[in-house]
């Protein structure tokens, strides 16, 4: 029974029982409906709804997304509320979204727990609302609000509600409340549907979908969800929400619906594997060694989740500069009011910055972030392990190098795991936790354990250069590379790339981290590398040139006063200067055919890791791609785009390239056995 019903002194209570989040499937629909009719049966006085273990509802379950929809379909279910003689108020605690909102709206009154929240967020997963949201919530709070709130799928908190006139109170306690409120009062209420729509503001909608095409380019949920609400003002209640429901279920079955959807039940699945669970260390106590720009974005990630830090840094000077990083790091947080000052202040209490190792002796894990070098990486981890408890987790935040070189130095190497974070550490979502030959399962799940505590995505890389997301990131560099060199500018390829839905194309985003790290990584890579592979020369024209990215003015793009890129006829003329050295002739590839290629070369790279067990799904790559390297969502990874497009239409694409150079695109084997058996990448796993 999702839906349970009880009455006392003509009052019903109706409760949404289907945990965890009382996500709204076919038997709560069912059972909500009945309950309409028991109340009208019963002709009680009012009926309070609420949900199960404090959630209202999350919202239409979204596992029945890829099944024709079973009746009672929600906006029936809802119209049945809305228009019943007995008023129903939806008591709010926890969250009440999309469906769960709207569950709220079609009620005569809602009253909200301090701490819930309430939203559409349709949109996110690639749909808009389906049971009036798009109709009820210009009515409730206004055009501009609602357009806002389902545009951007936000949800807000209880007192913006209450401001925005979406709720009617905020109580801690809104069962009981809901049960005080005065039957006149109550009964004054007249139903949503027979509200105004509010008139129609066409410079609203024309800056609303302006905004969108900038912010959330390429992506149709947002967009349509707009044309609804602005059709759905000229239009009659009922007929409103039929035009709603018909675009909520085409794209409900859409790509980006099914691409989002995708991303989204993969971030829930990314958790230990069970035969790791509740064996990780509890950290409380965690050092950060390197106070750089990465290392302080750590530490102040550890702050943020409630640990006790230790910073540990070689001199005075690198003390001063972690702890001016941090700092800044906590007045941003505090100006974005994500903190206030209290728990900024209880942030600086469990700071320590240190030169001394020992301070490190009462610690759960280390962190270490210093730069690319293994000798200083053998020697730090080593003082850890001296100082730290036998059962300590030292992990390395190493970019490429060996986690297991580091490991077989240390007495015991169980202990040496990889946590791999991404620039800005405290805001980016994925931590690739990088498991060792001999690394322990209590050490991978107390990486776990770490990341679930961060709020971050965890997903398991075996040892390789640049693991899962920097390898592929190579290969994408290269493959971008190659294309500017045979014919391109880097702002062709950052165009075409942005046109796919990427934030910024390769050359703008290397100009952000710096040209430095990668040409220190080629030259590490280069006693080991293929002789048979074609080597790009144009980076290391760039380090020659001082053109070091936005901390130098001047990367791909130049830079002029600190201010917006510019494009730089010095950096197109490199290549057609190394394409004459090298007797080459140039070509013109058009946008599609640059992203084409940088995609293909990207998928054949991430199959080679798949078939390696460096990652261990198509769906773990996807996760990397989109929350550590700007793949866009919307397109669901790039394993799951890639699945989109067909495996044996992508190997018929590599072998064609392959023509051109056999060893760049030499078509990876999983590929191959993947696109003979029929089998899509979500299928495939790695050879044995
Ligand atoms: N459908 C199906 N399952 C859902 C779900 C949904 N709408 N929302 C959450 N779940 C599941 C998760 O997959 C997870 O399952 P698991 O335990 O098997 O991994 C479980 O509920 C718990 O979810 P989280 O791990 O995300 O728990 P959190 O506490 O971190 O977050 C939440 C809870 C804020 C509710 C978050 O899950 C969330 O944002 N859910 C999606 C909300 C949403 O987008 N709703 C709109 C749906 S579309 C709609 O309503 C259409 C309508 O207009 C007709």
């Amino acid at each position: 029974m999702q839906v349970t019903m009880r009455s006392e002194n003509h009052v019903g209570y109706v409760t949404l029982s289907n945990p965890p989040v009382n996500a709204i499937g076919q038997a709560l629909r069912q059972g909500l409906l009945e309950a309409v009719r028991w109340a009208e049966r019963d002709r009680l006085d009012r009926v309070i709804v609420f949900g199960a273990g404090g959630v209202f509802a999350a919202g239409a379950d979204a596992k029945e997304f890829d099944s024709p929809p079973q009746v009672p379909h929600l906006p029936e279910v809802l119209n049945a509320i809305d228009e019943s003689f007995v008023p129903w108020i939806a008591a709010i605690e926890g969250v009440a979204l999309g469906g769960g909102a709207e569950i709220a709206m079609a009620c005569r009154m809602r009253i909200m727990a301090p701490d819930a929240r309430i939203g559409l967020p349709e949109v996110t997963l690639g749909v808009i609302p389906g049971a009036g949201g798009t109709a009820r919530l210009p009515r409730l709070v206004g055009l501009q609000k609602a357009v806002e709130m389902i545009t951007m799928g936000k949800p807000i908190g209880a007192q913006e509600a209450r401001s925005a006139g979406l709720v009617h109170a905020v109580e801690d306690d809104p069962i009981e409340a809901a049960f005080m409120v005065n039957s006149e009062e109550l009964g004054c209420i007249v139903p949503t549907w027979e509200f105004h729509a509010p008139a129609h503001d066409p410079d609203l909608f024309h800056m609303a979908r302006e905004n969108l095409k900038a912010k959330m380019a390429g992506q149709e949920a947002p967009l349509r969800a707009l044309e609804v609400i602005e059709a759905g003002l000229s239009l009659p209640f009922h007929q409103a929400l039929t035009q709603e429901r018909q675009v909520f279920l085409e794209l409900k079955t859409g790509p980006q619906a099914k691409a989002l959807r995708h991303i989204f039940f993969a971030q829930r699945a990314a958790k230990a594997p069970a035969h790791l669970r509740g064996v990780a260390l509890e950290v409380r106590h965690a050092v950060v060694v390197g106070g750089g720009t990465m290392g302080a974005g750590i530490a102040y990630a550890l702050l943020a989740a409630g640990l006790q830090v230790t910073v540990l840094e070689a001199d005075a000077a690198g003390l001063q500069r972690a702890e001016d990083t941090i700092g800044k790091l906590t007045e941003a947080s505090l100006r974005r009011g994500i903190i206030d000052a209290a728990q900024a202040a209880d942030q600086r209490r469990r700071m320590t910055l240190s030169t001394q190792y020992s301070e490190a002796a009462s610690a759960q894990l280390a962190i270490e972030a210093v730069f690319e070098d293994m000798a200083v990486k053998h020697e730090i981890l080593a003082k850890l392990e001296a100082v730290m408890p036998a059962d300590a987790v030292l992990a390395t935040n190493t970019s490429y190098l060996d986690v297991n070189e580091m490991a077989a130095r240390l007495m015991d190497p169980t202990r040496v795991i990889g946590l791999h974070f991404f620039a800005p550490a405290h805001i980016m979502k994925l931590l690739e936790i990088v498991q060792g030959a001999q690394s322990s399962d209590r050490a991978i799940s107390t990486g776990y354990a770490l990341a679930k505590r961060l709020g971050k995505v965890p997903v398991l890389a075996g040892v390789c250069d640049g693991f899962i997301g920097n390898r592929i990131l190579a290969r994408y560099r290269e493959a971008a590379d190659t294309v500017f060199m045979d014919g391109s500018t880097p702002w062709d390829v950052d165009e075409a790339m942005v046109d796919f839905g990427y934030a910024m194309g390769p050359y703008e985003a290397q100009d952000l981290s710096g040209l430095d790290i990668a040409h220190a990584n080629r030259q590490r890579q280069a006693p080991t590398r293929d002789p048979n592979r074609r080597y790009i020369p144009i980076a290391d024209r760039m380090i020659e040139l001082g053109k070091l990215g936005r901390k130098t003015g001047a990367g791909w793009y130049r830079y002029p006063g600190g201010g917006g890129k510019v494009e730089d006829p010095i950096v197109a003329d490199l290549a057609i200067e190394e394409a004459h050295f090298a007797g080459m002739s140039r070509t013109d590839y058009s946008g599609p055919e640059i992203c084409r290629r940088l995609l293909l070369a990207m998928i054949n790279e991430a199959a080679d890791i798949l078939d390696a067990g460096i990652a261990q799904s198509a769906s773990d790559i996807d996760l990397v791609t989109v929350f550590g390297y700007g793949f866009p969502r919307w397109r669901g990874g790039l394993m799951d785009y890639a699945d989109s497009l067909g495996v044996k239409a992508i190997v018929a694409q590599l072998e064609i390239l392959a023509r051109e150079d056999p060893v760049a695109w030499k078509v990876s084997p999983l590929l191959r056995r993947c696109a003979e058996a029929g089998q899509s990448l979500a299928e495939a796993r790695p050879k044995l």
